[in-house]
Protein backbone atom coordinates (compact mmCIF):
# COMPACT_ATOMS: atom_id res chain seq x y z
CA UNK A 1 0.00 0.00 0.00
CA UNK A 2 1.28 3.32 -0.96
CA UNK A 3 2.38 5.93 1.73
CA UNK A 4 1.92 9.92 0.53
CA UNK A 5 3.21 10.88 3.79
CA UNK A 6 4.68 14.33 3.20
CA UNK A 7 6.79 17.28 4.82
CA UNK A 8 5.74 20.52 3.66
CA UNK A 9 6.90 23.40 5.52
CA UNK A 10 8.38 21.46 8.35
CA UNK A 11 4.89 19.98 8.83
CA UNK A 12 3.25 16.60 8.51
CA UNK A 13 1.06 15.93 6.11
CA UNK A 14 -0.62 12.76 5.32
CA UNK A 15 -0.82 13.17 1.35
CA UNK A 16 1.08 16.04 -0.56
CA UNK A 17 -2.77 17.08 -2.06
CA UNK A 18 -3.50 20.98 -0.15
CA UNK A 19 -6.53 22.29 -0.43
CA UNK A 20 -5.51 26.24 -2.04
CA UNK A 21 -6.77 29.39 -0.58
CA UNK A 22 -10.31 30.63 -1.79
CA UNK A 23 -13.68 30.40 -0.68
CA UNK A 24 -13.67 26.57 -0.45
CA UNK A 25 -11.03 26.97 2.85
CA UNK A 26 -13.12 30.22 3.88
CA UNK A 27 -15.59 28.08 6.36
CA UNK A 28 -14.79 25.55 9.37
CA UNK A 29 -17.60 23.27 7.79
CA UNK A 30 -15.95 22.99 4.30
CA UNK A 31 -12.64 22.64 5.79
CA UNK A 32 -14.16 19.49 7.65
CA UNK A 33 -15.23 18.44 3.87
CA UNK A 34 -11.83 18.98 2.75
CA UNK A 35 -10.16 17.10 5.37
CA UNK A 36 -12.92 14.08 5.07
CA UNK A 37 -12.05 14.10 1.46
CA UNK A 38 -8.49 13.52 2.29
CA UNK A 39 -6.62 16.81 1.61
CA UNK A 40 -3.39 16.17 3.15
CA UNK A 41 -3.86 20.17 4.58
CA UNK A 42 -5.65 22.95 3.66
CA UNK A 43 -4.47 27.29 2.91
CA UNK A 44 -7.41 29.66 4.30
CA UNK A 45 -9.06 32.47 2.11
CA UNK A 46 -6.94 35.34 2.05
CA UNK A 47 -7.12 38.29 4.12
CA UNK A 48 -6.51 41.22 2.07
CA UNK A 49 -4.55 43.91 2.73
CA UNK A 50 -7.19 46.26 1.47
CA UNK A 51 -9.47 44.84 4.35
CA UNK A 52 -6.80 45.18 7.00
CA UNK A 53 -6.01 48.61 5.89
CA UNK A 54 -9.78 49.85 5.47
CA UNK A 55 -10.09 48.14 9.27
CA UNK A 56 -7.14 50.41 10.67
CA UNK A 57 -8.32 53.66 9.14
CA UNK A 58 -11.55 53.04 11.28
CA UNK A 59 -9.52 51.92 14.34
CA UNK A 60 -7.68 55.01 13.78
CA UNK A 61 -10.86 57.26 13.74
CA UNK A 62 -12.40 55.53 16.46
CA UNK A 63 -8.83 56.18 18.62
CA UNK A 64 -8.45 60.17 17.04
CA UNK A 65 -6.60 61.87 20.03
CA UNK A 66 -5.03 58.88 21.26
CA UNK A 67 -1.53 57.71 21.10
CA UNK A 68 -1.16 54.95 18.14
CA UNK A 69 -0.77 51.46 19.06
CA UNK A 70 -1.11 48.26 16.82
CA UNK A 71 -1.20 44.66 18.41
CA UNK A 72 -2.74 45.25 21.37
CA UNK A 73 -5.81 47.62 20.15
CA UNK A 74 -7.57 44.37 18.74
CA UNK A 75 -8.23 43.85 22.53
CA UNK A 76 -10.05 46.77 22.80
CA UNK A 77 -11.58 47.48 19.74
CA UNK A 78 -14.39 45.29 21.32
CA UNK A 79 -17.10 47.16 19.52
CA UNK A 80 -20.99 45.74 19.46
CA UNK A 81 -22.24 46.08 15.78
CA UNK A 82 -20.27 43.64 13.39
CA UNK A 83 -17.17 41.58 13.93
CA UNK A 84 -14.42 42.65 11.52
CA UNK A 85 -12.88 41.10 9.35
CA UNK A 86 -9.74 40.17 11.24
CA UNK A 87 -11.45 39.40 14.03
CA UNK A 88 -13.36 37.08 11.90
CA UNK A 89 -10.33 35.48 10.13
CA UNK A 90 -8.77 34.61 13.76
CA UNK A 91 -12.02 33.01 14.77
CA UNK A 92 -11.92 31.04 11.75
CA UNK A 93 -7.86 29.95 12.30
CA UNK A 94 -9.24 28.99 16.27
CA UNK A 95 -12.05 27.14 15.31
CA UNK A 96 -10.49 25.21 12.21
CA UNK A 97 -7.60 24.22 14.33
CA UNK A 98 -9.82 22.72 16.89
CA UNK A 99 -12.58 21.20 14.27
CA UNK A 100 -9.89 19.07 12.13
CA UNK A 101 -6.63 17.78 12.28
CA UNK A 102 -5.07 18.59 9.13
CA UNK A 103 -2.56 21.67 9.23
CA UNK A 104 -4.35 24.83 8.83
CA UNK A 105 -1.86 27.54 6.40
CA UNK A 106 -3.27 31.00 6.74
CA UNK A 107 -3.26 33.56 4.16
CA UNK A 108 -2.45 37.05 3.63
CA UNK A 109 -2.57 39.10 0.77
CA UNK A 110 -0.08 41.89 0.62
CA UNK A 111 1.97 44.18 -1.66
CA UNK A 112 3.56 46.34 1.17
CA UNK A 113 5.17 45.44 4.21
CA UNK A 114 3.47 48.15 6.39
CA UNK A 115 1.33 48.92 8.94
CA UNK A 116 -0.01 45.23 9.09
CA UNK A 117 2.62 43.01 9.95
CA UNK A 118 1.34 42.73 13.61
CA UNK A 119 -0.97 40.63 12.18
CA UNK A 120 1.11 38.09 11.62
CA UNK A 121 1.94 37.30 14.63
CA UNK A 122 -2.10 37.42 15.73
CA UNK A 123 -2.43 34.85 13.46
CA UNK A 124 0.44 32.24 15.10
CA UNK A 125 -1.38 33.20 18.26
CA UNK A 126 -4.66 31.73 16.90
CA UNK A 127 -2.66 28.80 16.11
CA UNK A 128 -1.82 28.85 12.61
CA UNK A 129 0.30 26.26 11.21
CA UNK A 130 1.92 28.49 8.70
CA UNK A 131 1.57 31.38 6.63
CA UNK A 132 1.21 31.45 3.20
CA UNK A 133 1.93 35.43 2.03
CA UNK A 134 -0.43 35.94 -1.20
CA UNK A 135 2.04 38.45 -3.12
CA UNK A 136 1.73 40.45 -6.32
CA UNK A 137 3.10 43.26 -8.10
CA UNK A 138 1.68 44.14 -11.37
CA UNK A 139 4.88 45.96 -12.90
CA UNK A 140 3.15 48.02 -14.52
CA UNK A 141 4.42 51.18 -12.23
CA UNK A 142 7.00 53.16 -14.90
CA UNK A 143 8.91 54.84 -12.30
CA UNK A 144 9.69 51.51 -10.23
CA UNK A 145 12.09 49.19 -11.51
CA UNK A 146 12.43 45.71 -11.18
CA UNK A 147 15.04 45.93 -8.51
CA UNK A 148 12.25 48.02 -6.56
CA UNK A 149 9.77 45.59 -6.99
CA UNK A 150 11.91 42.54 -5.77
CA UNK A 151 12.86 44.72 -2.89
CA UNK A 152 9.33 45.13 -1.99
CA UNK A 153 8.63 40.80 -1.97
CA UNK A 154 11.88 40.56 0.57
CA UNK A 155 10.65 43.23 2.53
CA UNK A 156 7.79 41.46 2.74
CA UNK A 157 8.97 38.38 3.87
CA UNK A 158 11.74 39.48 6.15
CA UNK A 159 9.50 41.63 8.17
CA UNK A 160 6.96 38.74 8.37
CA UNK A 161 8.86 36.23 9.39
CA UNK A 162 11.01 38.25 11.91
CA UNK A 163 7.78 38.72 13.92
CA UNK A 164 6.29 35.10 13.99
CA UNK A 165 7.68 31.67 15.19
CA UNK A 166 5.71 29.41 12.83
CA UNK A 167 7.13 28.80 9.27
CA UNK A 168 6.28 31.30 6.05
CA UNK A 169 5.62 30.47 2.59
CA UNK A 170 5.57 33.19 -0.30
CA UNK A 171 3.10 32.46 -3.18
CA UNK A 172 4.16 34.83 -6.41
CA UNK A 173 3.49 35.07 -10.03
CA UNK A 174 5.50 34.33 -12.69
CA UNK A 175 5.58 38.59 -13.71
CA UNK A 176 9.58 39.05 -12.35
CA UNK A 177 12.01 40.12 -15.32
CA UNK A 178 14.64 37.26 -14.13
CA UNK A 179 12.36 35.02 -12.82
CA UNK A 180 14.57 31.32 -11.90
CA UNK A 181 17.41 34.36 -9.96
CA UNK A 182 14.28 36.06 -8.66
CA UNK A 183 12.91 32.37 -7.37
CA UNK A 184 16.06 31.46 -6.08
CA UNK A 185 16.67 34.86 -4.45
CA UNK A 186 13.49 34.64 -2.38
CA UNK A 187 14.41 31.80 -1.45
CA UNK A 188 17.11 32.41 0.47
CA UNK A 189 15.44 34.52 2.63
CA UNK A 190 13.71 33.14 5.92
CA UNK A 191 10.84 31.51 3.92
CA UNK A 192 10.09 27.94 4.05
CA UNK A 193 8.26 27.50 0.69
CA UNK A 194 7.64 29.49 -2.44
CA UNK A 195 4.56 28.24 -4.04
CA UNK A 196 3.97 28.43 -7.84
CA UNK A 197 2.42 30.13 -9.71
CA UNK A 198 -1.35 32.10 -8.28
CA UNK A 199 -3.74 32.29 -10.64
CA UNK A 200 -5.37 36.03 -10.76
CA UNK A 201 -8.15 37.97 -12.03
CA UNK A 202 -7.86 38.03 -15.98
CA UNK A 203 -9.40 40.32 -18.02
CA UNK A 204 -11.31 39.83 -20.72
CA UNK A 205 -13.08 42.16 -23.84
CA UNK A 206 -16.52 41.76 -24.53
CA UNK A 207 -16.37 42.65 -27.76
CA UNK A 208 -20.63 43.61 -28.34
CA UNK A 209 -20.92 45.55 -25.19
CA UNK A 210 -17.58 47.19 -25.87
CA UNK A 211 -16.34 47.05 -22.24
CA UNK A 212 -13.82 44.85 -20.18
CA UNK A 213 -15.13 42.07 -18.81
CA UNK A 214 -13.79 38.84 -16.78
CA UNK A 215 -12.05 36.15 -18.14
CA UNK A 216 -12.24 32.69 -17.10
CA UNK A 217 -12.05 32.68 -13.35
CA UNK A 218 -11.35 28.66 -12.68
CA UNK A 219 -8.47 27.14 -14.74
CA UNK A 220 -8.31 24.37 -17.16
CA UNK A 221 -6.09 21.20 -17.39
CA UNK A 222 -3.94 22.60 -20.09
CA UNK A 223 -2.91 26.03 -17.40
CA UNK A 224 -0.58 23.18 -15.51
CA UNK A 225 2.22 23.65 -18.12
CA UNK A 226 3.72 26.93 -17.10
CA UNK A 227 3.86 25.91 -13.09
CA UNK A 228 5.32 22.61 -14.62
CA UNK A 229 8.20 23.80 -16.36
CA UNK A 230 9.14 26.29 -13.43
CA UNK A 231 9.06 23.80 -10.88
CA UNK A 232 11.38 21.18 -13.11
CA UNK A 233 13.39 24.49 -13.19
CA UNK A 234 13.66 25.61 -9.88
CA UNK A 235 13.23 22.41 -8.19
CA UNK A 236 17.21 21.59 -5.91
CA UNK A 237 17.95 25.17 -6.80
CA UNK A 238 15.43 26.51 -4.13
CA UNK A 239 16.65 26.77 -0.47
CA UNK A 240 13.30 25.74 0.10
CA UNK A 241 9.70 23.82 -1.10
CA UNK A 242 7.78 23.95 -3.27
CA UNK A 243 4.02 23.92 -3.63
CA UNK A 244 2.48 23.94 -7.35
CA UNK A 245 -0.42 25.32 -8.35
CA UNK A 246 -2.87 26.56 -11.59
CA UNK A 247 -4.08 23.67 -13.38
CA UNK A 248 -3.60 20.24 -11.58
CA UNK A 249 -6.82 18.60 -12.48
CA UNK A 250 -6.39 15.43 -11.77
CA UNK A 251 -4.57 12.45 -9.62
CA UNK A 252 -2.49 12.13 -12.89
CA UNK A 253 -1.15 16.24 -12.77
CA UNK A 254 -0.40 15.38 -9.31
CA UNK A 255 1.97 13.07 -10.20
CA UNK A 256 3.71 15.34 -12.91
CA UNK A 257 4.23 17.93 -10.43
CA UNK A 258 5.60 16.08 -7.99
CA UNK A 259 7.35 13.90 -10.43
CA UNK A 260 9.04 17.38 -11.89
CA UNK A 261 10.11 18.04 -7.97
CA UNK A 262 7.18 19.74 -6.16
CA UNK A 263 6.95 18.65 -2.21
CA UNK A 264 2.53 19.24 -2.35
CA UNK A 265 0.12 20.46 -5.04
CA UNK A 266 -2.74 22.92 -3.97
CA UNK A 267 -5.76 22.74 -6.34
CA UNK A 268 -8.89 25.22 -6.45
CA UNK A 269 -10.76 25.13 -9.37
CA UNK A 270 -10.63 21.72 -9.70
CA UNK A 271 -12.84 21.54 -6.20
CA UNK A 272 -14.94 24.20 -7.48
CA UNK A 273 -15.57 21.95 -10.60
CA UNK A 274 -16.69 18.43 -8.95
CA UNK A 275 -16.76 19.65 -4.91
CA UNK A 276 -14.18 18.46 -2.17
CA UNK A 277 -14.90 14.67 -2.70
CA UNK A 278 -12.62 14.82 -5.59
CA UNK A 279 -9.77 14.82 -3.80
CA UNK A 280 -10.32 11.25 -2.82
CA UNK A 281 -10.44 10.09 -6.60
CA UNK A 282 -7.29 12.08 -7.19
CA UNK A 283 -5.35 10.37 -4.08
CA UNK A 284 -6.65 6.83 -5.63
CA UNK A 285 -5.41 7.53 -8.68
CA UNK A 286 -2.25 8.49 -7.03
CA UNK A 287 -1.76 5.63 -4.90
CA UNK A 288 -2.74 3.30 -8.05
CA UNK A 289 0.12 4.58 -10.18
CA UNK A 290 2.11 4.46 -6.74
CA UNK A 291 1.49 0.88 -6.67
CA UNK A 292 1.58 0.20 -10.63
CA UNK A 293 4.97 1.35 -10.37
CA UNK A 294 6.38 0.13 -7.23
CA UNK A 295 7.09 3.52 -5.16
CA UNK A 296 6.45 3.15 -1.54
CA UNK A 297 6.67 6.56 -0.72
CA UNK A 298 6.12 9.92 -2.46
CA UNK A 299 10.01 10.09 -2.10
CA UNK A 300 10.75 7.05 -4.00
CA UNK A 301 10.15 9.25 -7.45
CA UNK A 302 9.78 13.10 -6.28
CA UNK A 303 11.68 15.09 -8.81
CA UNK A 304 12.45 11.98 -10.73
CA UNK A 305 12.22 14.50 -14.20
CA UNK A 306 13.52 17.80 -12.11
CA UNK A 307 15.54 19.88 -14.80
CA UNK A 308 18.27 18.52 -12.56
CA UNK A 309 18.22 15.40 -12.87
CA UNK A 310 16.38 15.18 -16.15
CA UNK A 311 18.43 12.82 -18.90
CA UNK A 312 17.23 15.49 -20.83
CA UNK A 313 17.51 18.92 -19.49
CA UNK A 314 16.84 20.78 -22.42
CA UNK A 315 13.47 19.61 -22.88
CA UNK A 316 12.49 22.55 -20.01
CA UNK A 317 14.20 24.96 -21.59
CA UNK A 318 12.60 24.26 -25.27
CA UNK A 319 10.75 27.32 -26.29
CA UNK A 320 10.25 27.64 -29.98
CA UNK A 321 8.49 24.82 -31.80
CA UNK A 322 11.07 25.14 -34.66
CA UNK A 323 11.45 21.69 -36.18
CA UNK A 324 9.69 19.93 -33.44
CA UNK A 325 6.10 20.57 -34.90
CA UNK A 326 7.23 21.22 -38.60
CA UNK A 327 4.80 17.72 -38.88
CA UNK A 328 2.16 19.21 -37.20
CA UNK A 329 -1.05 18.47 -39.26
CA UNK A 330 -2.58 21.75 -40.97
CA UNK A 331 -6.45 22.34 -41.87
CA UNK A 332 -6.49 22.01 -45.80
C1 LIG B 1 -12.53 31.68 -6.95
C2 LIG B 1 -11.09 31.68 -6.53
C3 LIG B 1 -10.71 32.38 -5.38
C4 LIG B 1 -9.36 32.42 -5.01
N1 LIG B 1 -8.99 33.11 -3.90
C5 LIG B 1 -7.66 33.13 -3.53
C6 LIG B 1 -7.24 33.82 -2.36
O1 LIG B 1 -8.03 34.40 -1.61
N2 LIG B 1 -5.92 33.81 -2.09
C7 LIG B 1 -4.98 33.16 -2.86
O2 LIG B 1 -3.80 33.18 -2.55
N3 LIG B 1 -5.37 32.50 -3.96
C8 LIG B 1 -6.67 32.47 -4.32
N4 LIG B 1 -7.06 31.78 -5.43
C9 LIG B 1 -6.03 31.09 -6.23
C10 LIG B 1 -5.97 29.61 -5.83
O3 LIG B 1 -5.53 29.46 -4.50
C11 LIG B 1 -5.04 28.81 -6.75
O4 LIG B 1 -3.70 29.13 -6.47
C12 LIG B 1 -5.31 29.08 -8.21
O5 LIG B 1 -6.69 29.09 -8.49
C13 LIG B 1 -4.63 28.04 -9.09
O6 LIG B 1 -5.05 26.74 -8.80
P1 LIG B 1 -6.18 25.99 -9.64
O7 LIG B 1 -5.72 25.92 -11.04
O8 LIG B 1 -6.29 24.65 -8.98
O9 LIG B 1 -7.42 26.79 -9.50
C14 LIG B 1 -8.39 31.73 -5.79
C15 LIG B 1 -8.82 31.00 -6.91
C16 LIG B 1 -10.14 30.97 -7.29
C17 LIG B 1 -10.53 30.18 -8.49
Amino acid sequence: MANLETIYLGLKLKNPIVAASSEMTGSVEDIQKLEKAGAGAVVLKSLFEEEIQMEMEQMKQQMTGKPYVYPETMDYMDEPVEEDQVRKYLRLIKEAKSAVNIPIIASINCVSSQKWTYLASEIEKAGADAIELNMFILPTDFSRSSVDNEKIYHDVVNQVSSEIDIPVAAKVSYYFSDLGPALRRLSETRISGLTLFNRFFAPDIDIDDMKVTNGHVLSSPSDIHLSLRWVAIMANRVECDIAATTGVHSGRDVIKQLLAGADVVQVASVLYRNGATYIAEMLQEVESWMDKHKYATVEDFRGRLAQEKSTNPAAWERAQFMRHFSHFVRHK
